[in-house]
């Protein structure tokens, strides 16, 4: 998730650029870049600069050393191919220097189109999948007489994945963008354009904006611009007026980042799964080097949320590939002398890569020779660089302290991964892989459905029902046990409020005696061959004049009966109802916070990312 803009008018390109990555910092911050093109009406060559690190180091060098121009495009970066450094940097050019792109999301089947390119003797300077489109556009832009935005149409003709492009070429006074999956929008001014990935890069210079729909191409020039689809035919867009301050812009318009990265799951999710599952195959693809058959059992080891998200993990693994796991949180595993050797996996999961009792504990498997995999949100963070193979969940920055979008993302890929050890060792078969694969690409959507506003208003009204209940506690069986204790530690992380998470069995060995009129509890009790069992948990819990908020999956009237209030998710295999479900927890923390005035983006005593011991 990376912040793209792009400008064309009278100002000096290079402080709109720069302004506007400013406001888009949140969203990658690995490296930044600015291209401008020289002298006016398409003045012949364009000037480009870029700088690993911090929007700062960019903004030092411009300071140093400005760029003159009317017409320019500038990114910062969130890594997900080739790690954070100066040529990996944005904006890529092609060769002769005349074509030059800035890109957010990631190119599918970028390896087959550069493949080819280089075969007909395109060189690379990058490790970035983004470089594909310069080169793919500067062949088409030979094949069309030079018209750019033919040649950037027949180029995304090719491309399979996400993508927020935006292309200009040193001969043309314009600029021509697109946008499938990644987030654009255009806006407009007096006598100028501007070009963001989100509206915060654009408040200061104008109101009116056209938010850019899936699929949409745009052409910027100094007598406006026209949107067209990916065929070519004219489309109709209307510019519509934004009444947010900046601060509320940088959240998206929401209240908060929590609510934003909540929101944002559906793409985060579409990131995490994009390129890697193969439906007609029923095979994963993981893009790391670890082979599957050269360890006996697996070691997971995490804090927090992440942990969590290990649990499930365990769950998926060895249900499909029937590996040994176990689990640890870090701050154990790091001194309990835990029994390692080459024979193990250590897979450590971590959304900010730098934790440091999970980093020690990598350190401390490594020392007893096992292999090292990595399930890691953060590119090129301190973790990255210890282990031996990292598979990244893409879910892009995420701000606020309480972890939702990461989750859901590590959730995804941990099924990901018992998918790709389950067919690599051939313990699933190809009907069974395809069924879970159908799964895995529908979250997505099951998700954008979670979020549908009339389930987010009744899970906030069921918040604020409870929301001044000195107890929770939170139930849930099989996969679902994790679930539990997410939605205690979401509760608990932002609200204040105690909350305990168990395993719906567990809890007639103890916990049912803090069971009284006054204590809800809160039942996952979605689809599964567990529902049963967990329904007699309602049950006794019920016995106990317990306050029941039970979680079920659409359309199961039956079990409601036994609940005194009900949220219901959209039905989903139960192999990647975590998923689905955590979203339901996500918000009946969030609104309970909000309801109870605390302050969800920095919740006391929490840090993002806990680098001591
Ligand atoms: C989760 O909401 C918390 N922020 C915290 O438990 C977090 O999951 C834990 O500190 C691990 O962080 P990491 O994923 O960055 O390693």
């Amino acid at each position: 998730m990376c912040g793209i803009v792009g400008y064309i008018g009278a100002r000096q390109a290079q402080d709109v650029l720069v302004s506007g990555l400013g406001k888009l910092e949140y969203r990658g911050y690995d490296s930044a870049g600015v291209a401008i093109q020289q002298g006016g009406s398409g003045g012949g060559s364009i000037e480009v600069r870029k700088k690993a690190g911090k929007l700062a180091n960019l903004a030092g060098e411009l300071a140093a050393h400005p760029l003159s121009g009317t017409l320019g495009i500038g990114h910062t970066r969130w890594a997900t191919h080739g790690l954070p450094n100066d040529t990996n940097a944005h904006p890529h050019a092609t060769e002769d220097g005349k074509i030059v792109i800035i890109h957010n999301g990631i190119i599918e089947n970028y390896l087959t189109l550069k493949a080819g390119l280089q075969s007909r003797g395109h060189v690379f300077r990058s490790e970035t999948d983004s470089e594909v489109l310069a080169h793919l556009i500067e062949e088409k832009y030979n094949q069309t007489g030079s018209n750019l935005y033919e040649a950037v149409r027949l180029a995304l003709g090719e491309v399979r994945g996400a993508y927020g492009i935006v292309v200009t070429h040193a001969d043309h006074r314009e600029i021509v963008a697109a946008r499938t999956v990644s987030p654009l929008v255009l806006g407009v001014g007096e006598g100028e354009l501007f070009l963001a990935s989100d509206v915060p890069a654009l408040l200061a210079y104008t109101r009116q904006v056209v938010f850019l729909h899936d699929g949409d191409m745009v052409v910027l020039g100094d007598d406006g611009f026209r949107v067209t689809d990916l065929a070519g035919n004219s489309l109709q867009r209307h510019i519509e007026q934004i009444d947010w301050d900046a601060e509320a812009a940088e959240k998206g318009g929401y209240d908060t980042y929590m609510l934003k990265e909540i929101y944002e799951q559906p793409v985060a999710l579409t990131n995490t799964l994009i390129g890697r599952l193969h439906d007609d195959s029923g095979e994963v693809n993981l893009d790391i080097n670890l082979d599957p058959g050269s360890f006996k059992r697996i070691s997971i080891i995490a804090c927090g949320t992440a942990y969590y998200a290990g649990l499930v993990g365990e769950y998926l693994i060895e249900q499909l590939a029937r590996i040994p796991v176990e689990v640890d949180v870090a701050s154990e595993y790091r001194y309990r002398e835990p029994l390692v050797s080459e024979a193990t996996l250590a897979i450590v999961i971590s959304q900010s890569g730098e934790t440091i009792d999970t980093l020690e504990a990598l350190r401390e498997a490594k020392k007893f020779g096992a292999k090292t995999l990595g399930v890691i949100n953060a590119k090129g963070s301190s973790m990255t660089r210890e282990l031996d193979d990292t598979l990244y969940i893409h879910a892009g920055p995420e701000i606020g302290v309480a972890s939702t979008k990461a989750y859901t993302s590590m959730v995804s890929a941990m099924l990901m991964l018992a998918l790709w050890l389950a067919r690599a060792r051939g313990t699933l078969d190809e009907t069974r892989a395809r069924e879970l694969l159908h799964a895995a690409r529908e979250l997505p959507r099951l998700v954008e459905e979670a979020l549908a506003p009339e389930r987010v208003e009744h899970i906030k009204k069921v918040a604020e029902k409870y929301a001044h209940s000195r107890d929770y506690l939170f139930l849930g069986r099989g996969v679902n046990a994790p679930t539990a204790l997410e939605g205690a530690l979401k509760l608990k992380e932002i609200s204040y409020i105690h909350a305990e998470g168990y395993a719906a069995g567990e809890m007639k060995h103890g916990p049912i005696a803090l069971i009284d009129a006054d204590l809800p509890v809160v039942v996952i009790a979605t689809e599964s061959r567990l529902l049963e069992k967990t329904i007699s948990n309602v049950q006794e819990v019920r016995a106990r004049a317990g306050k029941v908020i039970a979680v079920l999956s659409d359309g199961d009237t039956e079990n409601a009966q036994h609940a005194d209030d009900v949220i219901y998710v959209p039905r989903a295999h139960e192999m990647v109802s975590p998923v689905v479900n955590a979203v339901a927890m996500q918000l009946l923390a969030y609104f309970t916070a909000a309801a109870l005035g605390k302050d969800v983006d920095k919740p006391r005593n929490l840090a993002k990312s806990v680098t001591v011991e």
